[in-house]
């Protein structure tokens, strides 16, 4: 099936989709592919922050969708990646309608091989939207029964809306932590949410530094290989899952 356009979602807020976003298109820019992130989380934005591109932004995707001015005017090219492209979510207002986000990405689908869809948190208009353009959604889940539960609804919720290809990252792993907060291993996690695992993703300072300074990852560390992993199993390659 056609993997073009990639949702990143979660019903919780916080649990690193924007940061996950980033360093996936990022990677996946590094493979070759001509990659276009996209925010859609009006007001509570951080793409810009993460992906280095603060401040060199003119036009945001709210100007895009009601139709202010064309997709390649706020279009900006972030320094992690020649190939990486990112429209900013706007700092305010917007409300995202299903039927402008299908009529852009089928603009944008001729110019990028990649198109990742970064949502807001919970399960309102970015999230209806995206779930109504997408191939394939991604969820990023910290290991805690609160996000788990959360997952397993929006998991569900998605399935309602005819998204079938799942996949799932979870986040900001400390295995010290999981059994004191009542979680047996990672399995279970898998087994509440349902949902086929992309990558495991420990808590790092090395990503919580490039997330606030717009920076890549320590070329060929740990964390750049769990995140060139994982960009290539979304892309259908069979690689072996880094465990931390
Ligand atoms: N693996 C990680 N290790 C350390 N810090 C992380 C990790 N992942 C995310 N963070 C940090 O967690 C915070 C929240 O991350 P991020 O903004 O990506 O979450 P989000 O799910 O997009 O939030 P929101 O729901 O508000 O959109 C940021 O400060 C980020 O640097
Ligand atoms: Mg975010």
């Amino acid at each position: 099936m056609s993997n073009r356009i990639t949702m990143i979602t979660s019903g919780k807020g916080g649990t690193g989709k924007s940061t996950v976003a980033v360093h996936l298109a990022s990677q996946l820019a590094a493979q070759g592919k001509l990659t276009l992130l996209v925010e859609l989380d009006s007001a509570l934005r951080s793409v810009d922050i993460i992906s280095g591109v603060y401040g060199k932004t003119v036009y945001d995707i709210e100007d895009v969708l009601s139709g202010i001015c064309d997709g390649s005017k706020a279009v900006v090219k972030s320094p992690l990646h020649p190939n990486l492209s990112v429209i900013s979510a706007p700092v305010s207002g917007g409300v995202v309608r299903p039927d402008a986000l299908e009529c852009f990405c089928h603009r944008m689908k001729p110019h990028f091989e990649q198109i990742i869809i970064d949502t807001a948190a919970g399960l309102e208009a970015p999230f209806c939207a995206a779930a109504g353009v997408c191939d394939t959604a991604v969820l990023v889940v910290t290991p805690d029964p609160v996000c788990v539960r959360d997952a397993r609804v929006v998991s569900d919720l998605l399935w309602d809306k005819g998204v079938t290809n799942q996949r799932m990252v979870i986040n900001r792993l400390q295995t010290e932590r999981l059994a004191r907060m009542g979680i047996p291993d990672l399995d279970w996690c898998i087994d509440q949410v349902g949902v086929r695992l992309l990558g495991v993703v420990p808590e790092s300072v090395d990503i919580a530094l490039a997330g606030a300074n717009g920076s890549s990852l320590p070329a060929t560390g740990r964390d750049w290989e769990i995140f060139h992993r994982i960009a290539l199993r979304l892309t259908g390659q069979e690689l072996p899952l880094v465990m931390t």
